[in-house]
């Protein structure tokens, strides 16, 4: 639970209405976000890792290449920032653990979201900007579906004819395919979860409760299926706007993008131009890899390593690429 000092903090920061977490939440927010951010050195390493069991899951999805363990970075980030940004811009939202951590605790005044994906889109439309009969009917059919293969697959293999219809076998497809993949050819979870199978990722309860709790930041919270580029280049010219960008990684020599999503080519050496462009502050996340390191440092962005242990407590790095 949050100390009641942190708690202050975070609503003075936030310059308005308290941040409400749950009280039985365990996030912790890192002593170093009572201090301004000193800049680090370039390509310097954070000691800590964040433990990700330690983030207070908001999203339906475990979206693979999600963002979750990245969310105290950015949080002690956004306040240690001189001021909280007006609009946070997620454009390549995917799972959208950062923009829709954003929302929750006030750190930004609105966020807007940005994905390709028609399946991913079709549940941030209805949660956001369905109506309350779609987004009552996704949850029902979540806690009313019964989990075994033969209905698993009826949902699986015919084609949605709604969004919502779309959301749900989306939603379901995230928890019954391997490794949360919904690109095509991954296959069903076998054993999962102390061998609990189709069920081992299916928290119906949990992920009616995460919908209900997301409808209530719609007034924060705006969705566009739109190009990244597109969503980047009109919000360019805000000062106060704080992009956190996280692109599907395929360059380097990297495939695992191209894997996992259906969308994954992006013009990485565009993207960084574009970004250097903006007026407004930027946060990257991206693989460690040569070829992202000199691309940032060809348009002058900082580089850090940010260390994550996963449920398994293996420590892995990522680079933060940012500049203020
Ligand atoms: C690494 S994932 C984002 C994961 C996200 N940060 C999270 O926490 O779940 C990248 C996402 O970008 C989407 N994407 C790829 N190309 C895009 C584009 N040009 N515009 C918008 N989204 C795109 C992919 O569909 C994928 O969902």
């Amino acid at each position: 639970m949050l100390s009641r000092a942190h708690a202050i903090r975070l609503r003075a920061a936030a310059g308005r209405r308290a941040v409400s977490f749950p009280r039985n939440d365990n996030v912790k927010v890192p002593p170093a976000c009572a201090r301004r951010h000193e800049p680090a050195a370039h390509g310097a390493a954070h000691a800590a890792p964040t433990n990700v069991a330690q983030v207070r899951q908001l999203s339906p999805f475990r979206y693979p290449g999600g963002k979750t363990w990245l969310v105290p970075e950015i949080r002690r980030r956004l306040i240690t920032a001189r001021q909280n940004p007006a609009l946070l811009v997620e454009p390549f939202a995917g799972g959208a653990m950062v923009g829709l951590s954003v929302a929750a605790e006030g750190l930004a005044k609105s966020v807007v979201l940005s994905e390709l994906d028609d399946d991913v889109a079709a549940v941030w439309r209805t949660i956001f900007h369905g109506r309350d009969a779609d987004v009552q009917w996704l949850r029902d059919a979540i806690t009313g579906f019964a989990v075994n293969e033969v209905n698993v697959r009826a949902i699986l293999d015919r084609p949605p004819t709604s969004d919502r219809a779309r959301a749900f076998r989306t939603i379901m497809r995230n928890r019954m395919q391997r490794g949360g993949i919904m690109a095509a050819g991954a296959g069903l979870i076998r054993a999962g979860e102390n061998g609990r199978g189709l069920h081992s990722r299916w928290y119906p309860e949990t992920l009616a409760a995460r919908i209900d709790a997301l409808r209530r930041l719609r007034s924060k919270v705006t969705f566009e299926q739109r190009d990244a580029f597109e969503v980047i280049e009109r919000f360019a010219s805000r000062k106060t706007a704080c992009f956190f960008v996280d692109p599907p990684y395929t360059a380097g020599g990297k495939r695992a993008g191209t894997r996992l999503y259906t969308h994954s080519t992006i013009d990485h050496q565009r993207l960084f131009a574009t970004l250097a462009a903006v007026k407004g502050a930027v946060i990257m996340s991206y693989d460690d890899t040569t070829e992202v390191r000199e691309l940032a440092a060809r348009h002058g962005f900082r580089v850090e390593t940010v260390p994550m242990k996963n449920t398994h407590h293996t420590v892995m790095r990522e680079l933060v690429i940012s500049k203020p």
